[in-house]
């Protein structure tokens, strides 16, 4: 998936973090701070009660950006309503809620989009169990753990609650030999991510962390020798 496998750890910066008054130098703020991936959260007003933007945001990101891989976070119901959008906007990873509701559903959904030639994820609230993911496990290139109540950044990382998870969602990969990254989100810092790279995460989704530290380049080095 974008050549890493998931024993790579990469730092995601979260764009909701960054200064939307100056979205394109914060984007190259990102790249130049070495960031490969950038991820961008997407919400509806309705699955979680925050809106953000949408795929004109994305396509605009892309603008300013050809070659970081855009990981999309959809927080919204009928994702396969609205799914062709983010593809023509430029995103090279989708995720989908597993709690949302789908006008088809989530097995088709992951497929529509593994089917554009894009990598699909989906998420799991921190009160769902890992088994609610268990269905789709082979239709999946990402599983994302998220760490906090979906909707705003800045909150807590939810460790009791998600760490098991993460846990159980490794050992399934390994024992049946299937490839899927583990993604954390929300409220990932040097003192949290280690914990969970300790349970199996490697992607790690950086809002404040990362945007909300004056030196760019210094959050990134300090994250990334966090889960080194
Ligand atoms: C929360 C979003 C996160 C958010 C994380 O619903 O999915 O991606 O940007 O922000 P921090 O890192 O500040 O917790
Ligand atoms: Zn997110």
């Amino acid at each position: 998936m974008a050549s890493i496998t998931h024993s790579t750890q990469l730092i995601l910066p979260s764009l909701l973090a960054s200064d939307w008054s100056k979205v394109g130098s914060e984007v190259q703020r990102a790249e130049a701070a070495g960031a490969q991936w950038l991820h961008l959260d997407v919400m509806d007003g309705a699955f979680v009660d925050n809106i953000s933007f949408g795929p004109q945001m994305v396509q605009t990101v892309r603008k300013c950006s050809s070659s970081l891989y855009l990981d999309v976070h959809l927080m919204i119901h009928r994702a396969d309503h609205y799914l062709e959008r983010f593809l023509k906007a430029g995103a090279d990873n989708i995720t989908i809620h597993v709690e949302a509701n789908y006008d088809s559903s989530v097995t088709e959904t992951l497929r529509r989009i593994r089917a554009a030639g894009k990598h699909a994820g989906l998420a799991l609230h921190p009160d769902t169990p890992f088994e609610a993911a268990i269905p789709y496990a082979h239709e999946i290139d990402l599983l994302l753990i998220m760490t906090v109540v979906p909707g705003f950044g800045g909150q807590p990382f939810m460790e009791k609650e998600t760490m098991p998870k993460l846990a159980a969602a490794r050992d399934y990969r390994s024992q049946h030999s299937l490839n899927y990254h583990l993604e954390v989100d929300g409220g990932i810092y040097t003192h949290t991510a280690p914990i969970a790279r300790k349970h199996g995460a490697n992607l790690f989704v950086c809002g404040t962390s990362f945007f909300g530290q004056p030196n760019a380049a210094e959050a990134m080095k300090q994250l990334a020798a966090s889960v080194a």
